[in-house]
């Protein structure tokens, strides 16, 4: 069989309208701007309208993906959401996206590894077109954290934001490699043991309930960057890549002393870090997607340059993937 990978052929992302500033939090729970700037980075987060849901946010992304990509829904053979808010319980969001984009062909399921979800999503897909499964994949990560806060807890409410970004994936003949653009390889991880640092606290077979999110923040972050940065090591050796090579570092958007930390830790310069989480806090699943368009729409990212993706999030899950743009 002609060996064959997946390309990155276009990304998209959208945030909902309503923007809620840390001004506008300090009326609601004891904090500061001061102190949220300081210790995360964020200066605002969207939130979702009410009767807007995670596929709306998913599908919009997507359509924006789709036509950076120069493809219509109807070349869309596979879906793949990563979301820990669909839409409900069940049918997967990625169905509710796919019906929204008026496809009926191919296959759609969801990813739930929170944080780390696109990057699961992004591995299953290349994993798809890799083995001649799927030909053109929409690899989507969406959210609307905002409906599991507890917006009395000022330790998680002032953390997280609602949105979604989403990739195209095309299948190509050849290697990356030889192509110059591409997938070239990823990293997944998780460890069950540390579920009680990062949860929420209700679902359908435990609680019958949709529940909040709870997190020990200062031992997740203590985690973050260990773990983020010994997967992002792990796998420029797998790829037989030189950290320094990388041209851009797109990270899960959760604090910036942690995209910092990660950083410092694998003498990566600040400046080829990618970096969204002022505008729009922790999107979980959505961050990294939204990071990246942010940066290929600005002119940064570049065709042929080569990106490392790095996440963490409950479970924990972690990982990284590369590849060239
Ligand atoms: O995306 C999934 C993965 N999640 C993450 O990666 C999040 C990882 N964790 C973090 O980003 C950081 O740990 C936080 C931003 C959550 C917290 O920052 P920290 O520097 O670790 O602070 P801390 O939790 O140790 O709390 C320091 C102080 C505490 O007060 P005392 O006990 O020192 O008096 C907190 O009660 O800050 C207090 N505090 C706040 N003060 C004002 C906690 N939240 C707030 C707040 N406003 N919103």
């Amino acid at each position: 069989m002609t060996p064959r990978h997946s390309r990155i052929a276009g990304v998209g992302s959208y945030l909902p309208q309503k923007v809620l500033t840390n001004a506008a939090l300090e009326a609601m729970v004891e904090t500061s701007d001061a102190w949220i700037k300081e210790r995360t980075g964020i200066a605002k987060r969207h939130i979702a309208a009410d009767g807007e849901y995670t596929s709306d946010l998913g599908a919009e992304a997507a359509r924006r993906a789709l036509d950076h990509a120069g493809l219509v829904p109807g070349d869309v053979d596979l879906i793949i959401v990563a979301t820990a808010t669909p839409d409900l319980t069940f049918p997967a969001t990625a169905t509710i996206v796919q019906d929204k984009l008026g496809i009926t062909e191919g296959a759609a399921f969801d990813v739930q590894a929170v944080c780390s979800g696109f990057l699961y999503a992004l591995t299953t897909a290349d994993n798809f077109i890799r083995c001649g499964q799927a030909k053109t994949a929409l690899v989507i990560g969406a959210e609307t954290f905002s409906r599991i806060l507890d917006w009395t807890d000022r330790t998680t409410c002032v953390l997280f934001g609602d949105g979604a970004g989403a990739v195209v994936l095309t299948a190509e003949d050849g290697s990356p490699e030889e192509t110059g653009q591409g997938v070239l390889k990823t990293h997944l991880r998780s460890d069950g043991r540390f579920k009680d640092l990062l949860y929420v606290d209700g679902g359908p077979s435990q609680t019958k309930t949709v529940g909040h999110l709870r997190m020990q923040g200062n031992q997740v972050y203590r985690h973050a960057v260990t773990k983020i940065a010994g997967s992002m090591t792990e796998l420029a050796e797998m790829a037989g890549i030189g950290i320094d090579e990388v041209d851009w570092v797109v990270p899960h958007q959760a604090n910036q002393r942690i995209l910092l930390g990660v950083a410092n830790r694998l003498n990566i310069p600040v400046e080829q870090v990618v970096s969204t989480v002022a505008e729009h806090g922790n999107t979980s699943a959505a961050s990294i997607p939204l990071a990246l368009d942010a940066a290929i729409q600005d002119g940064r990212i570049q065709r042929g340059q080569l990106i490392l993706m790095e996440a963490l999030g409950g479970g924990f899950t972690w990982g990284a993937a590369l590849a060239r743009y």
